[in-house]
C-alpha cells in the first residue's frame, strides 16, 4: 500500500482540503474487450471508425440504452464491485519501418496487481464545496479523435498528456499528472521512454440538467481556471455549468520497452507510435464515459474522505474475480500480433 500511496501523494497534496473532506479513490479496471464499436459517439454503428479498449461493466455494446446502466450490467472488471460504468479510450500501436503495426501492451499500474491491460480510474472530490456524483444515464466525452495538433488554449495541455518514464519502475511518476513540462507532453513523446503513461482529465462542471448532449461535451465544462485547477484551487465552476462533479481521470500505462530499439524506429527520426485513430501525433487521445455506479455508491465515495482503492461502505472484489467479467467481441477482426492495417483507418 505504501508504494501506491507514494504514487499519488503529489496529487493528494495538491488537493485544497487534503485529508479534510476531499476524497481520492484510485482503482484498477481490467480490459473487458477491444472492439470497433462506440456506443457514445457512433451508437449502433458496426463497425465504428476505430478500435477502442473498454473497461468496466458487461452492459457494453454497440448501443447502450440511456437508462440506469447499473441495472443492465451484472459484473465489472473494476475492483470496486459497484462500478458498472464503462470507460473507453484509443489503443496505442507501434508502426514498424515496413508499415506493419503491433499493439503496445499495457502493464499493471504502480502499486496495482492483477489487472489485465486496462486503465486506472480516479475519482476526486476537491473538499472545497459539495461534489455531486453523476446521475444514472449520464455520459460524456473528453478529447477529440480528429485532433492532430496542440491545443489552442494553453490550459488544454492539462486536459490530457503523455508522461515519458525516465527509468524502470515508473521512474518520474511522482508528480501531479500533466503538470511537469520536463516529462509531460500533449502529444507523443519524441524520444525513447521506459514506458509511457496517458492521463485524461474529464471536465468537472455540469449544467445540472442534461445527462448527455449532441457533442457529448456541451453539458459539461472545465472549471473557470482550467482543467488542472480542480487540484489546485478547488475548481470553481462557470455559471453556465454550476454543479461540481467528481474529477474523473483515466490513467493508462503503456509498456513500450520492447520497441526501444533505434533500428526499429523511423529513419527520419520521428517517433513510431500511433493511436488506433490512425494518429501519429497522439493529440487524438480521447476518453468516453457511461456512468453506471450502483445507487449512491459514488456519492458515498466522494463524501467519505476516502483514499486509494477502498472506501468505507463500498464493496470491492479481487482482480481474479473482476477478470472473469467479459463481453463478446462484436466486430471480428484481428487487432493483435503484426497487422498490415489499423482497423478502420485506411492506414
Ligand atoms: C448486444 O446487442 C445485441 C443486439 O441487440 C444483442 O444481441 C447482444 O446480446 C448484446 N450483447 C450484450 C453483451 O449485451
Ligand atoms: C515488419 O517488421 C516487423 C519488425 O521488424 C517484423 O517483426 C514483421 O515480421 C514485419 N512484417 C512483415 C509483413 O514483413
Amino acid at each position: 500500500m505504501l508504494f501506491s500511496l507514494l504514487a499519488f501523494t503529489a496529487l493528494v497534496q495538491a488537493l485544497p482540503n487534503a485529508g479534510g473532506g476531499g476524497s481520492l479513490v484510485r482503482f484498477p479496471c481490467s480490459q473487458i474487450v477491444i472492439d470497433r464499436i462506440d456506443p457514445l459517439v457512433n451508437p449502433g454503428q458496426i463497425p465504428s471508425p476505430h478500435i477502442h479498449q473498454v473497461i468496466g461493466g458487461n452492459a457494453f455494446n454497440a448501443t447502450i440504452p440511456s437508462t440506469d446502466v447499473s441495472s443492465l450490467a451484472t459484473c465489472t472488471t473494476c475492483s470496486f464491485a459497484e462500478d458498472l460504468s464503462n470507460y473507453w479510450t484509443a489503443n496505442m500501436y507501434f508502426k514498424a519501418r515496413n508499415g506493419s503495426y503491433k499493439r503496445v501492451p499495457q502493464i499493471p499500474n504502480r502499486g496495482n496487481t492483477g489487472e489485465t491491460g486496462g486503465v486506472t480510474v480516479y475519482y476526486t472530490s476537491s473538499g472545497a464545496g459539495k461534489t455531486t456524483a453523476f446521475k444514472p444515464g449520464f455520459r460524456m466525452l473528453v478529447g477529440d479523435p480528429m485532433r492532430r495538433e496542440a491545443g489552442v488554449n494553453p490550459s488544454m495541455k492539462m486536459q490530457s498528456c503523455y508522461r515519458c518514464y525516465k527509468g524502470p519502475n515508473f521512474k518520474g511518476d511522482d508528480l501531479s499528472p500533466c503538470a511537469d513540462p520536463t516529462v509531460d507532453t500533449e502529444g507523443f513523446p519524441n524520444k525513447m521512454c521506459s514506458g509511457i503513461r496517458t492521463n485524461l482529465h474529464f471536465p468537472t462542471c455540469w449544467d445540472g440538467k442534461n445527462l448527455d448532449s449532441p457533442d457529448h461535451k456541451s453539458h459539461i465544462a472545465y472549471p473557470t481556471a482550467g482543467p488542472a485547477s480542480f487540484h489546485t484551487d478547488g475548481g470553481a465552476c462557470p455559471s453556465t455549468h454550476p454543479v461540481k462533479l467528481p474529477q474523473l481521470m483515466l490513467e493508462i500505462v503503456w509498456d513500450t520497452t520492447q520497441f526501444n530499439d533505434k533500428s526499429l524506429w523511423p529513419e527520419d527520426g520521428s517517433q513510431p507510435f500511433v493511436l488506433s485513430t490512425g494518429d501519429p501525433t497522439g493529440f487524438s487521445q480521447h476518453g468516453d464515459y457511461v456512468f453506471g455506479w450502483k445507487g449512491d455508491a459514488l456519492q458515498k465515495a466522494m463524501d467519505g474522505a476516502c483514499f486509494g482503492a477502498t472506501c468505507t461502505g463500498l464493496k470491492t472484489q479481487n482482480m481474479a474475480t473482476a477478470n472473469k467479467c467479459a463481453v463478446p467481441k462484436t466486430v471480428n477482426e484481428n487487432t493483435e500480433g503484426w497487422i498490415d492495417k489499423l482497423p478502420g483507418t485506411g492506414n
